[in-house]
C-alpha cells in the first residue's frame, strides 16, 4: 500500500493527463457534445423538494454519508450524481410491475428502495445530485494506472471494449441524463459493479453487461482502479 502523499502525486498526474484530453473530448462523444445535452431532464428542483429530499437522507446516511460522501468504502459515494441516474437505479432495485425480480438485485438496497414512494426517490435524487462530491485517489501501481488509463482512454481495441472515456468522460464525470459520474468513487464499487454486469447480476444496462463480459479480471481492476483517481477539471483544486 503506497503512503499518501504517493497517493495524493497520482491523483495529480491523472488529473493532468484528463485535462490534457478534455479538448478531444466532445468530438469523440457518441451521441452529442456536452453542450447540446441539458443539465438534466429534470426542472430546477424547489427548496420544498431538497428539503424532502434531506429527510429521506437520513434513513440513508448511515451507510451512504448525510451529503452523500460515504466514508466507508463498501458504500458508493452518491454525492454530486446526476439525478437521472440516481433516480434510474432508485427504480431498478425496486421489483417493476409483473418482474419476478428487480433488475438491480442487493439484498439491503432492495430492502431500501421498497420502502420509498416515486416522489421521495426523485426528491432524495435530487438532493444528493445538488451535494459537493469528495473524490478519492487511485493507489495503483505504476504499470496498473498505465493499463487503467489506456482502457480509459482507447478501449480494448482487440476485444473491441469502446474507450470509457467516450461516454463517461475525461474526468470520468459522465453526462447528465445519460452517463452516471464514475471518476473519483471507490475503487472497489467499481470494480464490484464491473464484475456483476459481466455476470449478469447486474441486468439493468445491457450495454455495460455487453462491455464488462469483454473484458479480463486484470483489465476490470486496472480500469477501476483508473477511473477512481479521476477528477472532473472542476474538482483540480479540491
Ligand atoms: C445499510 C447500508 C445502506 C443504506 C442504509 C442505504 N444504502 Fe444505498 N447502497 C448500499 C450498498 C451496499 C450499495 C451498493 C449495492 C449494489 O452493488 O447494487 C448501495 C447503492 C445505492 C445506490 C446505487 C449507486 C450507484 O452508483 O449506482 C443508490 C442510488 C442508493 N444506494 C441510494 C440509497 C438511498 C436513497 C438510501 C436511503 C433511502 C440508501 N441508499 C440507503 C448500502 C446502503
Ligand atoms: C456507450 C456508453 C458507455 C461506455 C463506452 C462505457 N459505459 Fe459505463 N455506463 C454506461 C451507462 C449508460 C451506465 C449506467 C447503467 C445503468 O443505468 O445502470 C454505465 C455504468 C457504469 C458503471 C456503474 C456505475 C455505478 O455507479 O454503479 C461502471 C462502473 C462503468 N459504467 C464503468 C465503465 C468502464 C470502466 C468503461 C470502459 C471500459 C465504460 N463504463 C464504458 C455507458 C457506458
Amino acid at each position: 500500500m503506497p503512503t499518501p502523499s504517493v497517493a495524493v502525486r497520482v491523483v495529480l498526474t491523472l488529473a493532468g493527463l484528463s485535462l490534457a484530453s478534455a479538448s478531444s473530448w466532445g468530438a469523440d462523444a457518441p451521441a452529442a457534445t456536452a453542450s447540446s445535452v441539458s443539465e438534466t431532464s429534470f426542472p430546477a428542483p424547489t427548496s420544498a423538494q431538497l428539503q424532502a429530499g434531506a429527510k429521506v437522507a437520513q434513513t440513508c446516511a448511515a451507510c451512504h454519508g448525510i451529503d452523500g460522501n460515504a466514508t466507508s468504502t463498501e458504500f458508493p459515494k452518491l454525492a454530486g450524481q446526476h439525478a437521472d441516474y440516481l433516480v434510474k437505479q432508485l427504480h431498478d432495485y425496486r421489483i417493476a410491475k409483473g418482474a419476478k425480480h428487480p433488475a438491480r438485485v442487493n439484498a439491503i438496497m432492495n430492502g431500501m428502495a421498497a420502502t420509498l414512494t416515486d416522489a421521495q426517490i426523485r426528491d432524495v435524487a435530487l438532493y444528493y445530485s445538488r451535494q459537493t462530491f469528495k473524490p478519492g485517489v487511485a493507489f495503483a501501481d505504476k504499470k496498473e494506472l498505465k493499463l487503467g488509463q489506456a482502457i480509459w482512454m482507447a478501449g480494448i481495441p482487440d476485444r473491441a471494449v469502446p474507450a470509457c472515456v467516450s461516454c463517461h468522460g475525461p474526468g470520468g464525470a459522465g453526462m447528465p441524463s445519460r452517463y452516471p459520474r464514475i471518476g473519483g468513487q471507490w475503487q472497489g464499487y467499481l470494480e464490484m459493479e464491473l464484475q456483476m454486469f459481466r455476470n449478469d447480476r447486474r441486468t439493468n444496462s445491457p450495454e455495460m453487461h455487453d462491455i464488462a463480459s469483454r473484458m479480463t479480471d486484470k483489465q476490470i481492476t486496472a480500469v477501476a482502479e483508473y477511473a477512481a483517481g479521476l477528477r472532473a477539471p472542476s474538482e483540480l483544486s479540491r
